[in-house]
Order: structure tokens, then C-alpha cells, then sequence
């Protein structure tokens, strides 16, 4: 086991050109080491989804190659597992070949919210709501972390899009940031304490990420108690000095030459204090120090061996790829496939022998194998059944007739059909953004043409973002959503379509029926340097709901082979929002009542119909995975709901408000199939009015202490009437909204300037 460093002393010792170069790596992949204070350098890795580490300089973009790593199910089918417990044994897996390889940081996960469906790097990110990203970041930052491995939670934040995505500006009101954005980002850094946070490329309202004091220091530590690493996306920072001052302590990939001159410049001319580049400097050291102390039984060095149990990695990653698809639609119980001897299956699609399973880029692994659908499922059929295979199209060139009329007459010969269709590498990508959510015309166009040739089709899907079915689900009863799902999602999918598993995934993003109903359609990507988030809070489900909108499939939404049935929903409240002890003990039993075993997610919607701000109809304030149910097995369920889950998040009073009044809580299996719902009553402390001179009249006569002072100075008439614009009713309606100042000026109001001064003098303090 190495010394541990001694940080105090060592700050000390360095000297102001040390301290600086600690603040950048040395090389594309490493923190600075200085030899001579007996400090090494440690690495860093892409993550999230599995292990990219290249062996030399490296590229960051994965255009050379990596040692062979697990490639785990990315994060856009992770988010759709809603199963937190397989999501933290991922990160432990990934972990462990993190260890394996000396690797002391992960770069991920990535908890960026799904704004819109086009974002080419949605498959990096978990789901459209931030209670779901945030829970799955958790967990496999958890996971990840139980092996002695650091993670860097990213990108924060905002960073919503590829396209600009190194200049961008990110224009976000207050209540969106606190509601949408950055919750995910709290949750896992309260929570699960990841060593290190990556700073999005993006400004945010104007200011770069790495530059924001803001985001950096007084939200990060100040208010979440962050007491790890703030590293920079590569490339994100512009203006050393000016970064560190923000709160960023790691250039990474270091500018050398460039930014630790700067930064000995500013502490030099005192425009920096060396106080602050000390914190920096503690914080890398601190890292350092964590990893050496973990990775002393292993080398730095990176080997040819795994060194890692590749084969129980592969058997995880296929587990978990079965955790995360979801079926879509099963008309007629087309699925599970019930083939017997003599029947022929066929297979069309190239995506069957030519698996997609992971997305281009920074986070792309070299899979130690790669499972084929359609092998997997040859060995997966009972003897006597023939599954033959016809490709269909090409991946990424235009129609190409002979292929597809093959297909077609395969198709008319089985008796059943499977087709594996799915985005080309060159869709969805980090770098850019999708231009559209529709699958390729060559394998649409195939789509009505094998159902008219065979009506029984199904439909497997491998894509990292939503796509469009609108224009082709109606020729295909069964569709099984695998996402992008690693390694061996060629098994996990021949495991759900021959019932050797069960589905279990649920959508964590809503399938809309055109790209023109995402709430951020007229605001994405955004121009001339700016992105405005015009839908607000209205981000996915949130938005398609309080709209009314008719999707192709809801938020939360999956089938399985067995039903469920949901009963008994309790929800007793304790505590009180005064001293914010407030709690809410939600709880429901689940049966499965079908013929299959089976697991469920359940989940917990609240909705606020008496706000006095505008809030979604749905939130999800919590979701369960129940375990495997055997047919007639229950579960219950439990949520606890805090006061912070029923509150928005006030932009005049800069914190979360819980307003008094009857909500609704509602249990079900999608946003949009709620099977219980209960009332709550919630006693909350009113709103404080704040009375001034610019407060209306209607706001002064609903206070109860302003009201009185008003009614007070303006007096009764002979008949006991209040005088002036208080005795006239018709008039308040018409200028109740006028700040009272401004009604001062108006004459025969019984409200002057001297009556006004008068009154806000009495106030009581507020
Ligand atoms: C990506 C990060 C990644 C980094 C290192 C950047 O371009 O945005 O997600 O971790 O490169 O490869």
C-alpha cells in the first residue's frame, strides 16, 4: 500500500509552477505527476457504458482503438431497466475492469436530460425525466465507486444537444434549471458522492460551463456540499485563470505551455489569489491520493489480458439487456414465439448478423465479443424449427430491390417473421445531432411489404433515441425495443422473443407520434449561438400531457407477457411543512395475475391541480421494480414522499414552495395508465405576499395584515360602505391588478400617494 499524501505538507513544498501544472493533466489521459514530491499521475477513461482505454496518447473520440472492455447496455436502455439494483452491479463490473486496467476515473455516467429526441447523444444519457436520471446515475456511480473507482458525473450541465455544442448557450430560466436540469445532478452528488463532476462545453445563460461560479461553487459546494473534483469536459476550457476562479480545478486535456503559464502569471500580478489555485491543488491531490490508495494492488500499466472475469461480465451484460428492453406492442400475444417442429422462422435485417449495440464516439467500446441475434436465436429454437435469414436492406445506402424482394418472399414461406430493424452508425452520433426521428426509408418501406406477405411480424428494434413508428406500426403486431444494448444483445433479445425471459423494460422517454409534438421542437438546436428553452418545464411526458397530445406511446410505458393488477393504495401523511418534516408513506399492492412469471415498475405520479403556478399534470416522484412474480405472487410497494417532492421551484423566492391544498397521487403503469389514484390534503404555511409600493391592489386586499391597514386608511361612507375604488366592485375588477402606487396617482380612488406612504410605513415587518 503506498504512503498516503500528505496534502498539507505538500502544498507546501510545491512550488507556484507545480501547483499550476496539477491543475492540468500531463497528457490526454493523466493527471500531472511530479516525480521528485513522489506524486504520480493517474488516469482517466471514457466510460460510461464500459471501459475505453487506449492504450497510447489516444484520440477521446474513439477513432483509435481501446483495449478489449465489457460493452454494457448504454444508458438509453439502462434508463429504460427503471432498476437501480442492476444498474449499480453494472458499475461494479465496469468498476472492476476499471481496476483492472489502472484506471482511476470513469468518465461517466452521463445524466443529461432528453430534451429532445434528436440529440445524437440521447443514448449516452438515461431518460426525459430527471427523478430517473437521477436515480440510475446513483446507482451506477454506487457501484462503480464500491470498487475503489472514481466517477465523473456528466455533463453539467445543460448540455442538452451536439449541435455547437463547444460555444452554445444554453438559456434555461431559474424554475426549468431547478426542476428539469439540475436535479439529476443533485440527487447524485447528495447521494452517492461521485469523486469527480465534468463541466459541460456549453455556457449556461451566457456563461461557459468551466466559467461558471455560478454552477461550479456556490450550487455544487455551496448548496450540494460537493467535496470532490470538478473536471473539464475535453477542451471545454477557454480561459484558464478564469476557470479556476469558477470553481474548476482539472484542465483536461491540458493546454501545456499555455494555461499553467497563465495560471503562474495571475498569482504572480495578484489577479489570483494562490489561496484559490491551493483549493484546486488540494482537490487533485486528494484525488490522486484516493486512487493510488485503491489501485495499489494493481498496475498502471494496461495489458492485453482483460484481467477481469470477461466471461461473468458477459453474462451480466446480457441479464442486464434483457432488464431493459421494452415490449412495445404484442397484438394477439404474437410473442413469445411458440414455433414447433417443422415451422420456419425468418429473419430479416442486416442489424440480425451485423448487430448495433452501442453508439459512436467518445464512449465507444471494443467489446471483448459481440452476440448475434440471429445465431442466438438458431440455438434458441426448439429442434426441427428452420429460422432462416434474408438481410432485407443494407445498412446506410439507399433501397435496394433485390435485397428486399428476397425478404418479402422469406417471408411469405415462414410462418413467422422477425425483423431487426434500427438506426446506421451514422444517425446518432456525439458530435451532431439527428435531423429527423425516422428510421431509415429503405427499412420502412420494407415493413408493409413482409406484412402483406406475412401478417405475423414482429419487429425488433436497435436505436439509441426515440424514433418514429407512427408511419409503420400498424403493419407489425409485436415490437420489442432493445435500444443500444451492448455486447450481448444479440442474446437478451433471443431470451425475450422465445419467453425464455420476460420483458421488463418500461420507455424512460415518450414515444411522440411526429418530432413536431416534442415540446422542443421550435426551440432546438437554437441559432446564432443560443438555445432557448422555450418549453420550460414542459420537458417529454410533462409537456405531451399538459397538452393533451395523442403519442404513439406514453412515458413509462411497456408490456410484458403476465398482467398485473394494482390495489390497496395507501398514502398517510406525517409530520408538517412548517419545520419541512412533512412526509407522505405511499404504498400499493401489486398482483400478477397472468400466466407468466414477472416483474413490474411501478410508479408514482403527483400532480398539484390548485398551484398557483403553472406545473405538469404528471411528475414522477417514484418508481419500483418489483422482483420476479410468479403467477397469483403480490408485491407491495412503498414510496416515501418528502415535502421537496411536492413542491415547484419559486422564482420569487429563490427555493422550493410547498403550497397547502389537495393533490393527487396516482400509481399506474405509465404516465398515461394511471390504475390508482388517492387525494392528499396538505396544510402548508400560505404564501408570503410581499406588500410594496409595486404590489397590486388585488395583492394588498389578499393579505390578511395589508388588507386591514388598506380598508383602515381608506375608511367607510355614511352607510358603512368602504370608500372609493374598495366600494366599487366593477372598478376593482378592471384596475385590481395596478400597482397601488400607481393608483395613487389616479384622483378619486380614496388611495393617495400620502395614504400609500402611510400604509407601507405600518407594515409589519415581512
Ligand atoms: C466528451 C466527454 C468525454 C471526453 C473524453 C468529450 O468530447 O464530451 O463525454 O468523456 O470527450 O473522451
Amino acid at each position: 500500500m503506498p504512503a498516503q499524501l500528505n496534502v498539507a505538507s505538500l502544498l507546501g513544498e510545491l512550488t507556484l509552477e507545480e501547483k499550476a501544472s496539477l491543475c492540468l493533466g500531463s497528457d490526454f489521459w493523466h493527471t500531472a505527476p511530479i516525480p521528485r514530491l513522489g506524486i504520480p499521475a493517474v488516469a482517466m477513461s471514457d466510460g460510461p457504458h464500459g471501459l475505453r482505454k487506449q492504450p497510447d496518447e489516444g484520440d477521446h473520440v474513439g477513432i483509435s482503438g481501446s483495449l478489449p472492455a465489457t460493452c454494457f447496455p448504454t444508458a438509453s436502455a439502462l434508463g429504460s431497466s427503471f432498476d437501480p439494483e442492476l444498474v449499480r452491479r453494472v458499475g461494479e463490473a465496469l468498476g472492476a475492469e476499471a481496476l483492472a486496467q489502472g484506471v482511476a476515473v470513469v468518465l461517466g455516467p452521463g445524466i443529461n436530460i432528453k430534451r429532445s429526441p434528436l440529440c445524437g447523444r440521447n443514448f449516452e444519457y438515461f431518460s426525459e425525466d430527471p427523478l430517473v436520471s437521477g436515480v440510475l446515475g446513483s446507482a451506477l456511480v454506487d457501484g462503480l465507486q464500491s470498487q475503489g473507482v472514481g466517477a465523473s458525473v456528466k455533463h453539467y450541465a445543460a448540455n442538452n444537444q451536439e449541435t455547437d455544442r463547444l460555444r452554445v448557450s444554453a438559456d434555461v430560466d431559474e424554475r426549468t434549471l431547478r426542476e428539469i436540469y439540475l436535479p439529476g445532478f443533485e440527487r447524485v452528488v447528495t447521494k452517492a458522492r461521485p469523486w469527480t463532476v465534468m463541466c459541460a462545453y456549453n455556457k449556461v445563460n451566457g456563461v461557459y460551463a468551466s466559467e461558471n461560479r455560478w454552477l461550479l461553487t456556490e450550487l455544487l459546494r455551496g448548496e450540494w456540499g460537493f467535496e470532490g473534483l470538478v473536471v473539464s469536459d475535453w477542451g471545454a476550457v477557454h480561459d484558464r485563470v478564469v476557470a479556476l476562479a469558477a470553481g474548476l480545478d482539472l484542465e483536461m486535456p491540458p493546454n501545456l505551455g499555455v494555461s499553467d503559464a497563465a495560471i503562474v502569471a495571475a498569482v504572480c500580478s495578484e489577479e489570483l489569489d494562490e489561496v484559490v489555485l491551493d483549493r484546486a491543488v488540494s482537490r487533485v491531490l486528494q484525488l490522486i491520493d484516493r486512487a493510488t490508495q485503491s489501485a495499489a494492488d494493481d498496475g498502471d500499466e494496461a495489458t492485453a489480458e482483460p484481467g477481469f472475469d470477461a466471461d461473468g461480465h458477459h453474462a451480466l451484460a446480457r441479464a442486464a439487456a434483457t432488464e431493459c428492453a421494452v415490449l412495445l406492442k404484442n397484438d394477439g400475444d404474437l410473442l413469445p414465439l411458440q414455433p414447433s417442429a417443422g415451422d420456419m422462422v425468418a429473419v430479416i435485417g442486416e442489424f440480425s448478423r451485423t448487430p448495433r449495440y452501442q453508439g459512436a464516439g467518445s464512449s465507444q467500446v471494443n467489446p471483448t465479443r459481440v452476440d448475434n441475434p440471429l445465431e442466438e436465436l438458431r440455438a434458441a429454437v426448439p429442434d426441427g424449427v428452420r429460422v432462416e435469414f434474408s438481410p432485407g436492406f443494407s445498412i446506410g445506402t439507399t433501397a435496394d430491390a433485390e435485397l428486399a424482394a428476397e425478404a418479402v418472399s422469406l417471408a411469405g414461406r415462414a410462418s413467422v417473421v422477425v425483423a431487426f430493424l434500427g438506426l446506421p452508425d451514422a444517425d446518432e452520433s456525439e458530435g451532431f445531432d439527428r435531423t429527423s426521428m425516422d428510421l431509415p426509408a429503405n427499412q420502412t418501406a420494407l415493413v408493409p411489404r413482409l406484412a402483406a406477405a406475412n401478417p405475423n411480424l414482429v419487429v425488433v428494434l436497435a436505436n439509441g433515441s426515440a424514433v418514429r413508428l407512427s408511419d409503420w406500426e400498424h403493419h407489425a403486431p409485436a415490437i420489442l425495443e432493445c435500444w443500444l444494448s451492448g455486447q450481448a444483445s444479440g442474446g437478451a433479445a433471443a431470451d425475450l422473443l422465445t419467453g425464455a425471459a420476460n420483458p421488463s423494460g418500461r420507455l424512460a422517454e415518450t414515444l411522440p407520434l411526429r418530432l413536431e409534438d416534442n415540446p422542443s421542437y421550435l426551440n432546438f438546436p437554437g441559432e446564432h449561438g443560443h438555445v432557448r428553452y422555450g418549453e420550460g418545464v414542459f420537458v417529454g411526458y410533462r409537456g405531451y400531457d399538459a397538452l393533451g397530445l395523442p403519442v404513439s406511446l406514453p412515458f413509462g410505458h411497456g408490456l410484458s407477457y403476465t398482467d398485473f393488477e394494482y390495489a390497496d393504495l395507501i398514502a398517510p401523511l406525517t409530520g408538517n411543512a412548517e419545520d419541512d418534516s412533512l412526509a407522505v408513506a405511499v404504498s400499493c399492492t401489486v398482483t400478477n395475475t397472468g400466466q407468466r412469471p414477472g416483474k413490474e415498475v411501478v410508479q408514482l405520479y403527483v400532480n398539484d391541480p390548485e398551484s398557483s403556478v403553472s406545473r405538469p399534470p404528471r411528475e414522477l416522484k417514484g418508481f419500483a421494480k418489483t422482483a420476479t412474480l410468479a403467477p397469483g405472487e403480490g408485491q407491495t410497494v412503498t414510496f416515501r414522499l418528502q415535502s421537496r417532492d411536492l413542491s415547484y421551484w419559486s422564482v420569487r423566492q429563490h427555493r422550493w414552495v410547498l403550497e397547502g391544498g389537495t393533490f393527487r397521487l396516482s400509481v399506474g403503469a405509465s404516465s398515461r395508465d394511471l390504475r390508482l389514484s388517492t387525494p392528499i390534503e396538505v396544510n402548508a404555511p400560505p404564501l408570503p405576499v410581499q406588500l410594496d409600493g409595486m404590489a397590486t391592489l388585488e395583492e394588498w386586499l389578499a393579505h390578511p395584515g395589508g388588507s386591514a391597514l388598506l380598508r383602515e386608511a381608506v375608511g367607510v361612507d355614511a352607510h358603512g360602505r368602504p370608500r372609493g375604488i374598495l366600494g366599487d366592485e366593477e372598478l376593482l375588477r378592471v384596475i385590481g391588478n395596478f400597482p397601488i402606487s400607481t393608483l395613487a396617482a389616479f384622483p378619486g380612488l380614496g388611495i393617495d400617494h400620502t395614504k400609500v406612504d402611510h400604509l407601507l410605513r405600518r407594515l409589519p415587518p415581512q
